[in-house]
């Protein structure tokens, strides 16, 4: 049966998911796979319904894509889908909610509060150290992040991020290596470091930059990257993340401790992106990478 291909979208992220999605079709394509590439704006729900699709492929990211309403969407419809379900879509996409879970099954994540029209922000400095980095909860690709090192900086920061958002996350620094994790089926892809000049991997290092490395292996001895992979997995397993997905982490370079930051459940298929390198070290090539995450289209 036909497969739709959503993209696009109206989210911050709809530039990364236009080429997440062309991408994704053009190995649809050498894969002679019965496809239709859809923009999720305008009449999308409409030609979905009407389109006469068994699957779709959704290369839909940020907010309304990732963040379980088009998971919810398709669910009525009874059209499976790629990726996570509409809880942990929706889990993963709030940065806040991903932590508090995590917290509550003992994984390592940075210090933290979700601020919001009711926090005292004053107060922060008793219970939060600097360095800070404030983030938009609902947002991905690094929108609307900033790092904060004094306490005169936080209110710009929050309110800079409150602009996107009405939940903010303020946490703590780390300082140290950043890493991330592909988690494909239950089990973990080789873990990649990044390296940038930037302060951290912000949007332009992340797909303007040419500066921007990427390491394959990530040099970790052998057993810590064992344990990053194994608490990547525990990590989307408390989510009951499904199919594909992308974990980030720091490695604090003072105690070498592994801290999470959150879960991309639609993860980046760029020329720049993450997901298709660590398949790639696996032997998997792109075309396979996107037929396998296909395959395991469900509801
Ligand atoms: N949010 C982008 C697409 C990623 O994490 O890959
Ligand atoms: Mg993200």
């Amino acid at each position: 049966g036909k497969v739709a291909v959503l993209f696009g979208g109206s989210s911050a992220e709809r530039e990364v998911s236009l080429k997440s999605g062309h991408a994704v079709c053009e190995a649809l394509s050498q894969a002679n796979v019965d496809f239709e590439a859809i923009d999720a704006t305008g009449d999308w729900m409409q030609r979905l319904m009407e389109g006469g699709f068994e699957r779709v492929f959704n290369a839909l990211h940020g907010r309304g894509g990732e963040d379980g309403k088009v998971q919810g969407f398709l669910e009525c419809l009874g059209m499976p889908y790629t990726g996570s379900g509409v809880t942990a879509s929706a889990v993963a996409m709030d940065k806040a909610l991903t932590k508090h879970i995590w917290v509550g099954n003992g994984i390592s994540t940075p210090k933290y509060e979700a601020v919001t029209d009711q926090t005292d922000v004053a107060g922060l400095s008793e219970r939060l150290s600097l360095p800070l980095i404030v983030k938009p909860a609902h947002e991905g690709s690094s929108i609307g992040m900033s790092k904060v090192t004094s306490w005169e900086a936080l209110k710009e920061a929050i309110e800079a991020a409150r602009a996107l958002d009405s939940v903010v996350l303020v946490e703590e620094w780390v300082t140290g290596s950043e890493y991330t994790i592909a988690v494909l089926n239950g089990k973990a892809l080789p873990v990649i470091k990044l390296e940038t000049d930037h302060s951290f991997y912000d949007y332009d290092a992340k797909y303007l930059s040419n500066d921007t490395k990427y390491l394959l292996p990530c040099e970790l001895p052998q057993a810590e990257e064992d344990f990053l992979r194994e608490l990547a997995v525990k990590a989307t397993d408390a989510l009951a993340c499904k199919g594909w997905c992308r974990v980030d982490a720091m490695r604090d370079e003072a105690t070498g401790e592994f801290y999470l930051l959150e879960v991309n459940t639609v993860p980046g298929m760029t020329d720049h992106s993450l997901v298709p390198m660590a398949a790639a070290a696996t032997g998997m090539d792109f075309k396979a990478l996107v037929l396998d995450v296909l395959s395991k289209a469900s509801l």
